[in-house]
């Protein structure tokens, strides 16, 4: 099924990080300037777009009527036959003084404008500018935009306008937003340590942990510890190595179906070694699409991303949590808070051993990857050079990691 639609958020001086509420699943086209709607007509129409994404800070009740008629235009005109997208406006109105200020030093001083500029003048400087928008920004009205589709949110989510939702797109926009919060909080994320079947090059099952995956376990637990993280939760699959990850540390822990590793079907258990010789041709299609490629009886990436939502839906709700999972479920994790695009997803390096801290802030995300020194297999295997169905087992095999 195809989705056109167009999102216009009027963010004005929000803290809301607007920009993901449809990040998850969708191709976006994404644009500052309005002017760029011959673009996006172009774009789902030529490249299959599903959403646009348009900044419209500053924006008047006459730019909205333009908005309107290019993307729903009632005429008898060509581009009205071809042309009905739907179209959905967010906006974040902040009454709240300090909370802007604040923004303003976290997010507005440090762009190009006011490169060199002493942080305080730029932001008093900043204030000025919105008392400027102000004369002309004109904000949605419960009255007078009661047919436009809508979602207004004050103050950072203190309270909500939601006005003629329509359709799928548009309700999980909504339930995003209205679920996600600002305050100052880290997401951990590691894997589980080393496994025996990462050790023997295999894929999926539910091995017990290595001799140095029960070290790194403890190492994480020790880290954890110095760390000291107000009210910690930690997240596990339900799959025994996250689990046995997970054993000495001192906090609650909550385990979760939907993070269990990428079902590899027919393939489970198997070395990549063995799924060449065995099923070359479907080893040579993933290869070539990885994200959407679905193993038999088993998941593609696409489908992985789907079954994480949910989770991801929570992550935003909460405030400090540790997630053990597994690599290719860290990389959709990973991919939605660093904003990496579905063929960059499937390929993102998320070491054994090593605990990611993200921690997000307005517009982006904080990423450190913490190395914590035990010993353990490389199972990431890069993309070959030659993907097509008649290569060699040699090119197909030229970027598997080492193993027993
Ligand atoms: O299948 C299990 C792996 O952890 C995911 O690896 O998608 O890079 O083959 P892969």
């Amino acid at each position: 099924m195809k989705f056109e639609l167009v999102v216009l958020v009027l963010a004005f001086t929000s803290k809301y990080p607007v920009k993901t509420a449809c990040h998850l699943h969708y191709s976006v086209f994404r644009q500052c300037a309005l002017d760029a709607l011959e673009d996006m007509a172009k774009w789902f129409s030529e490249q299959d777009g599903e959403v646009a994404l348009f900044d419209a800070t500053n924006t008047t009740r006459e730019r909205r009527k333009t908005i309107l008629e290019f993307c729903c235009p009632c005429d008898n005109s060509a581009a009205a036959h071809s042309r009905q997208y739907s179209v959905f406006f967010i906006e974040s109105v902040c009454t709240d003084k300090c909370t802007v200020y604040q923004n303003i030093k976290d997010v507005k001083v440090t762009g190009p404008d006011y490169d060199g500029v002493d942080t305080e003048v730029a932001a008093q400087d900043f204030v000025k500018r919105i008392s400027h928008y102000q004369s002309s920004y004109e904000p949605l009205c419960e009255e007078h935009d009661r047919n436009l589709s809508f979602i207004k949110i004050y103050d950072q989510g203190e309270k909500f306008l939601v006005n003629k939702i329509r359709g799928h797109i548009q309700s999980r926009a909504a339930y995003y937003l209205m679920n996600i919060h600002t305050a100052p909080r880290t997401i951990y994320l590691t894997r589980h340590g080393e496994s025996v079947y990462n050790v023997l090059g295999r894929i999926g099952g539910d091995a017990d942990l290595s001799i140095q995956g029960e070290e790194y376990a403890h190492r994480l637990a020790n880290y954890i510890e110095k760390e000291n993280i107000e009210d910690l939760t930690v997240w596990t699959s339900e799959l025994k190595r996250t689990k046995q990850t997970a054993e000495y540390i001192k906090a609650p822990i909550v385990n979760w179906k939907a993070l269990n590793e990428i079902n590899a079907g027919k393939c489970e258990e198997l070395t990549y070694e063995e799924i060449q010789e065995k099923y070359p041709k479907e080893f040579a299609q993933r290869d070539d699409d990885k994200y959407r490629y679905r193993y038999p009886k088993g998941e593609s990436y696409a489908d992985l991303v789907s079954r994480v939502e949910p989770v991801i839906m929570e992550l935003e709700k909460q405030e400090n949590i540790l997630v053990i999972a597994h690599q290719a479920v860290a990389r959709c994790l990973l991919a939605y808070f660093l904003d990496k695009p579905a063929e960059k997803l499937p390929y993102l390096k998320v070491p054994l051993h090593t605990v990611i801290k993200l921690t997000p802030y307005a517009y982006g995300c904080k990423v450190e990857y913490i190395k914590l020194e035990v010993p353990a297999v490389d199972t990431h295997r890069s993309k070959p050079k030659v993907v097509q169905e008649t290569r060699s087992s040699e090119d197909a095999l030229s970027t598997v990691p080492k193993h027993l």
